[in-house]
């Protein structure tokens, strides 16, 4: 299994560019199962989880074509998908394609909606908590839909189609809200989502169903109104910039020092992990290309920070500012609200060095002046990335084994970061 191996201690100078977002992507690639037209999108990431929704879509009869570069193109424009759910085959998403990725569950709810039936695998635990799905099964239930549980598997039913109805989330659940959104566009009726969540991605999705057709006003707040059709046509739509790269890679300069760009990233997406970057002492400018990230000379400050739902700290940046407070002057406390178990990365930092005390769901952080250089491994992606992040400031070499886990969520992380000055490669096997 591939490794990536890291010489920390360089400053990061230069362009980073953005890559589209993942957590956009794969429910964008999903919408397109609602419609027997061809739904284009464009910026889509070379990504380990984008490959695999394609082989799982593509056992439900989703026909996928991705083009190359054109001309005078950068790698950095991501691909153009085409995906055309004409004639779906098979409603059934089997366990072995939705244990390797959680999202494909969410096939739920286009399949119900159009098909109306669906046989999808429950997804199981994952290595960030227990993540149940019975938000996703209520608000199917709220829209009409006969929900069993079967030997593993949820069969999903609406022999007359789905309905409006309300549907009110009793926490804020950012794929639930995209169940709630595809199943509601092609119901029958008016359907107001409360407390849905208010992701950028729940946004980009909102966007893209309304080009194919939908009706659905106030995504991006917590009442979404969804005025469903009979059907949903061709549409073409760019996947906005991933807010997650874009602070891991801000996160990333604010340990080494230095000054880069991120080229197409866009502020107003992430503004908590911006402000508690400014909080920490980081230099961060908006500019006609995106972000500036800056970090010359001064110490980073302690910060006091608790994830939350969009607007506020996002979950997948937590154990990446938790890597950086581990070299902070001073003492930092990061609260997980989200999950009840991503702290995965807390002994791995430890093993570089870090001094860091979990109580519940709250980490202590004390700073260290300096990390050394370790073997590591992390179970998930964000937790990998913080591994990165880490090494690239610790003394001597750091090898961050499990490289699977950061092709699941980073496109080409160890070029873009070598091309700002980092002493980091990829060692196959
Ligand atoms: C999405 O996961 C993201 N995944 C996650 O990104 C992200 O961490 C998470 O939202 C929170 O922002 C994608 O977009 C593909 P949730 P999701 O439903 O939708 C509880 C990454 O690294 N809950 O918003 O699965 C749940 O247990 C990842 O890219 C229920 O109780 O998360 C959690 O405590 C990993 N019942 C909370 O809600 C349900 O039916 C929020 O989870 C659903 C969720």
């Amino acid at each position: 299994m591939d490794r990536i191996r890291i010489r920390g201690g360089r400053r990061l100078n230069g362009t980073i560019p953005i890559a589209g977002a993942k957590n956009a992507t794969l429910p964008l690639m999903i919408a397109s199962l609602l419609t027997d037209e061809t739904l284009v999108l464009e910026n889509v990431p070379r990504l380990a989880d984008v490959t695999l929704l394609q082989h799982i879509l593509g056992n439900h009869g989703v026909d996928i074509t991705v083009s190359g570069k054109r001309a005078g193109e950068d790698d950095h424009y991501g691909q153009t998908m085409q995906l055309s759910a004409k004639n779906i085959v098979d409603t059934t998403a089997p366990y072995h394609l939705v244990t390797k990725m959680r999202a494909s569950f969410w096939v739920i709810g286009p399949l119900v909606a159009r098909m109306r039936q669906a046989r999808v695998s429950m997804p199981g635990g994952c290595a960030i908590g227990t993540r149940p799905v019975d938000f996703h099964l209520d608000a199917l239930r709220a829209l009409g839909a006969n929900i069993d549980i079967e030997s593993g598997y949820v069969l999903a039913s609406a022999p007359n189609g789905l309905r409006g109805a309300r549907v009110h989330f009793p926490k804020v659940s950012v794929g639930a809200t995209h169940t709630a959104l595809m199943a509601a566009s092609l119901a029958r009726g008016e359907t107001v989502i409360e407390n849905a969540a208010r992701e950028p991605e729940i946004v980009d999705v909102a966007d893209c169903l309304r080009k194919m057709g939908a009706k659905i006003e106030g995504a991006g707040t917590s009442t979404i109104h969804i005025q469903g059709t009979e059907r949903l046509g061709a549409a073409r739509h760019r996947v906005l910039p991933d807010r997650i790269e874009t602070g891991t890679y801000a996160m990333a300069v604010a340990m080494t020092g230095g000054d880069v760009t991120l080229a197409g990233s866009r502020a107003d997406l992430l503004q908590s992990a911006l402000d508690v970057l400014r909080q920490a002492g980081v230099e961060i400018a908006e500019t006609n290309e995106g972000l500036r990230v800056q970090r010359n000379g001064a110490g980073l400050g302690a910060v006091e920070v608790s994830t939350a739902p969009f607007p506020g700290f996002p979950t997948d940046l937590q154990a990446q500012l938790m890597a950086l407070m581990s070299r902070a002057s001073g003492t930092s406390h990061i609260t997980e609200t989200i999950f009840e178990n991503r702290f995965m990365h807390v002994q791995e930092l430890v093993r570089l060095g870090a001094k860091i005390h979990l109580d519940g769901e709250t980490a202590t952080i004390e700073g260290v002046e300096r990390l050394k250089g370790a073997p590591v491994m992390a179970t998930d992606l964000r937790a990998s990335v913080s591994l990165v992040i880490a090494g690239l400031a610790a003394e001597g070499e750091t090898v961050v084994h499990r490289v699977y886990h950061l092709d699941r969520g980073f496109e080409r992380l160890e070029e873009k970061l070598a091309a700002c000055g980092a002493e980091i490669d990829r060692v196959a096997g």
